[in-house]
């Protein structure tokens, strides 16, 4: 018996990375998971990621080890096609328990993100990606868990929209995830009455195949310790991130609404 035996999730951004082992930790409870993502092989863009897969995709892993999902292909920023996937999720299985609105990440670099200096196709497509992806897949989910009096739904900040970098680089990212990290205590608001929890994650730097590929080496000072700032000395690990998810997905975090959980390991921020 799992503890989400008979559930189905909904995870975006589930090829790969953080995405897929929300998905596979969820599956190994027991739900039914839909697999999201703009393409289903992302995973082939970052050979750490790509080296992971021990299937052809994330869908196929959860089928393996006895589980039960299916893939859909969609960009969380077309609101149609946001709406065909639920359409898609109800016609298989008929109820929707939980959302995980993973999809997102930051685009450019930091010394062309300054908070005055953003450009606007940056913005654009960063602000899309995060935030109105998120509220397009909340408001396409919320009638079926509305009707159902339950569900729980999980968004994804990071610590960009805590606090600022030192220099003001990845304003559009951070402005993004403080935006989804607001929304979020306006959502627990909205539908605590009909029995659906809603709370956010703010990641730290977790060491997934884009992150160990781009981000830490492009950074200013790509040869510091990024470890020296983090009170467990450590980086994180996509399960340090499943397992809160697994926490606010079941029913341990049922009287837990319009939180926010940083999984940074004591994080101290600078550039
Ligand atoms: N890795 C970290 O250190 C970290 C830290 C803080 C927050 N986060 C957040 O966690 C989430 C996942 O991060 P990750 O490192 O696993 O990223 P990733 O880039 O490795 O994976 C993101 C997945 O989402 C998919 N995706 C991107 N845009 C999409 C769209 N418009 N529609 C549908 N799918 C889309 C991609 O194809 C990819 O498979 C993101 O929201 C990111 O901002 C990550």
């Amino acid at each position: 018996m799992g503890k989400l035996d008979g559930k189905v999730a909904i995870v975006t951004g589930a090829a790969r990375g953080l995405g897929r082992a929300y998905a596979r930790r969820l599956a190994s409870l027991g739900a039914k998971i839909a697999v999201t993502d703009l393409n289903l092989r992302s995973y082939e863009e970052f050979e750490a990621e790509a080296k992971a897969m021990t299937g052809d995709s994330t869908v196929d892993e959860i089928i393996a080890g006895g589980g039960e999902a299916i893939g859909i292909e969609m960009n969380v920023t077309d609101e149609n096609a946001v709406k065909a996937m639920v359409q898609t999720v109800m016609d298989a299985w008929g109820r929707i328990d939980i959302l995980v609105c993973n999809a997102g990440g930051g685009r450019g670099r930091p010394i062309d993100t300054k908070a005055s200096t953003l450009e606007t196709p940056l913005l654009h497509l960063v602000t899309e990606m995060n935030y109105y992806g998120t509220v397009y897949c909340v408001n396409a989910v919320a009638p079926v868990m509305k009707a159902q009096r339950s569900g729980k739904i999980v968004t994804v900040g990071s610590i960009a929209g805590l606090g600022p970098s030192v220099d003001g680089g990845y304003a559009h990212y951070g402005a993004a995830k403080a935006a989804i990290l607001h929304y979020t205590r306006y959502l627990a608001q909205d539908l605590g009455p009909f029995g659906i929890n809603a709370n956010c994650i703010a990641p730290g730097t977790i060491t997934t195949g884009r992150i160990m590929a781009t981000v830490v080496p492009g950074s200013a000072n790509a040869n510091r310790d990024r470890t020296e700032q983090i009170a467990l000395r450590r980086l994180g690990s996509v399960d340090d991130c499943a397992k809160v998810v697994e926490f606010l997905t079941t029913d341990l975090s049922d009287y837990v609404s319009g939180q926010c959980i940083a999984i940074d390991g004591g994080m101290v921020r600078s550039a």
